[in-house]
């Protein structure tokens, strides 16, 4: 695997693969790796020539009191981790490097944003869009891989996709799960051991909602109600969201019905974990 951090350098190595006719897999990342970004790793292994993955804590998507300064970073151990599932590039531009000075053009997404992460964390898809679309522009790959964890951040990619017209496939990954259920994430190490524990709860109260709608429940309301209950009952953190919407459009709706999304954040001390299910009512 080789590491490469100049954007010139990297357009280089894939114009010469391009010239091959070989196809390029993409997986974007802000690193500090775990099984999650290596099963989107593994199956781009699966599906194509050349496996690029990105590692770039992008500063334009975290706002003011987020956690750009502290967010976990460990590029030694992300190499040795992408090496052994076979990615061929670890591209990992300094922020100079992807930002020689204030982006002037900026992006702005007018759907499925408003509610979710896109509410409590204002202008932050605005951010993933913009070093979402420098990534592809410089690796121009074939297919990108996102993970289903970040749904909503999914289905706003999947937007940018349609609407920029990128020549891109984008592949969906199921979300990947400690044994007790918890969604893996970088920010689950900050996380006391109590509250480690208690985090179990938040896919165990995705798994609660999900089985009254399969008993027949249809109130968003009443479904959103059990979840919450359970959330404050069993663990110390605060809820931010619990929200049930139809998937990709996000839209809510009084009653359930067709595919949805059930989702929720929760702050911890030092760590607000997002989760979520998709699923048919
Ligand atoms: P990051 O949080 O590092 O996640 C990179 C990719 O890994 C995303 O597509 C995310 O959905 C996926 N992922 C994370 N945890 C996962 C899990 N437990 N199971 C399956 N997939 C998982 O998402 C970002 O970085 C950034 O916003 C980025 C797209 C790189 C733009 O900066």
């Amino acid at each position: 695997m080789k590491k490469v951090t100049s954007i010139k350098e990297m357009q280089k190595i894939i114009k010469g693969f391009q010239r091959e006719g070989k196809s390029i897999g993409l997986i974007p990342t802000m690193g500090y790796l775990h099984e999650g970004h290596l099963t989107l790793a593994k199956k781009a292994r699966s599906q194509n020539d050349i496996v690029v993955m990105s590692v770039f804590v992008n500063p334009l998507q975290f706002g003011e009191n987020e956690d750009l300064a502290t967010y976990p970073r460990n590029l030694e151990r992300d190499m040795q981790l992408a090496a052994e599932v076979k990615v061929d590039y670890l591209f990992h531009p300094a922020a100079e490097e992807m930002f020689p000075q204030k982006q002037a053009i900026t992006m702005h997404v007018e759907e499925r944003t408003e509610r979710l992460c896109g509410a409590s964390r204002p202008g932050h898809f605005d951010g993933v869009v913009v070093v979402v679309s420098k990534l592809f522009n410089i690796i121009q790959p074939e297919r990108a891989y996102f993970g289903k964890k970040d749904a909503q951040q999914l289905a706003v990619i999947d937007l940018l996709v349609k609407n920029l017209n990128f020549p891109i496939e984008l592949i969906a990954v199921d979300t990947v799960r400690e044994s007790d259920g918890l969604a893996k994430s970088s920010r689950n190490v900050f996380l006391t051991e109590i509250e480690r524990k208690e985090a179990a709860v938040l896919f165990e109260s995705l798994q609660a909602a999900e089985a009254i709608i399969t008993e027949g429940e249809k109130n968003t309301a009443r479904i959103i109600d059990v979840m919450k209950t359970m959330l404050h009952e069993k663990t110390s953190g605060e809820v931010d969201y619990i929200e049930v919407l139809s998937y990709p459009e996000l839209q809510p709706s009084d009653e359930v019905n067709g595919v949805i999304i059930i989702a929720l954040a929760v702050k911890f001390t030092k760590a607000r974990l997002i989760d979520n299910i998709i699923i048919t009512a």
